[in-house]
């Protein structure tokens, strides 16, 4: 009975924990998405990285040349239906230190093509969003930058990997961002051109999930227990009296 009553509090209470995440996560949410609106910024020619998380969501423009050497080749990756990966490419501002770019998503049959195909570019301008390393969870594999392997996104190591601090790359990861509709897509799927990503904040929000389960829950054992109190009692009032 004891803990038949305790668990309709406990999971009420969950409930009321992730009410809060979720009021949490959609004001985080919409500080990033009014972050994205904002005009884009230059970069820096040396950007402080330690105020760089303040800038993460936020778009910049910027001038150089790949240099698809030090490209990498992050993935496996999914798109649509396609296997491939996100070609990482260190570009070389002329007037500033060498950053990351996120080109976007190219398919496994035109991923070395791709690569060697940025070095007929010349100089480029490339509109981005800041970001920072990726999260990696429990499955992610190690990366073995020997070995040309890498799974995610980890910017200190690819910047090492990009010459590092000698060669003036800065570890500072960009996204490219791609705006045209499915058919551009298409085609540059087709074509081996990466296809970057939209502006957009992609952070998952699964509270409300959560404070339903744990509600439902609460009510749900609630109702139990009131049976079982109920049920008790009339078992009681049919003991004969002594
Ligand atoms: C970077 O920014 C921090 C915080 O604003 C500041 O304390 C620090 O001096 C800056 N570093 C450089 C090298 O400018």
């Amino acid at each position: 009975m004891v803990v038949l009553g305790v668990i309709p509090i406990f999971t009420f209470y969950l409930g009321t924990w992730q009410v809060q995440r979720l009021k949490w996560k959609v004001a985080l949410i919409d500080e990033l998405e009014e972050k994205l609106q904002r005009e884009p910024i230059p970069l820096p020619k040396r950007i402080n990285i330690s105020v760089l998380p303040e800038f993460t969501y936020r778009k910049v423009l910027l001038r150089g040349r790949w240099d698809p050497e030090h490209s990498i080749l992050l993935g496996p990756r999914v798109r649509e239906g396609a296997t491939g990966y996100h070609l990482v490419t260190p570009l070389v501002r002329q007037d500033g230190t060498t950053v990351l770019v996120d080109r976007g998503f190219v398919s496994k049959e035109f991923a070395e093509q791709a690569k060697a195909a940025q070095a007929q570019d010349g100089e480029v301008e490339v509109l981005g969003m800041l970001r920072t390393t990726q999260a990696r969870n429990n499955f992610t594999p190690d990366n073995h930058p020997e070995r040309g392997e890498w799974y995610w996104a980890d910017v200190e190591a690819m910047a090492e990997y990009a010459g590092g601090e000698r060669a003036n790359v800065q570890p500072v990861f960009i996204e490219e961002i791609f705006e045209g509709h499915s058919g551009d897509a298409s085609w540059r799927q087709a074509h081996g051109v990466p296809i970057g990503r939209p502006p957009i904040v992609d952070l998952r929000n699964s509270h409300l999930s959560y404070v339903i389960t744990w509600y439902s829950l609460s009510a749900f054992t609630s109702l139990m227990f009131l049976r079982l109190l109920l049920k008790h009692r009339r078992a009681r009032a049919r003991l004969p009296r002594v």
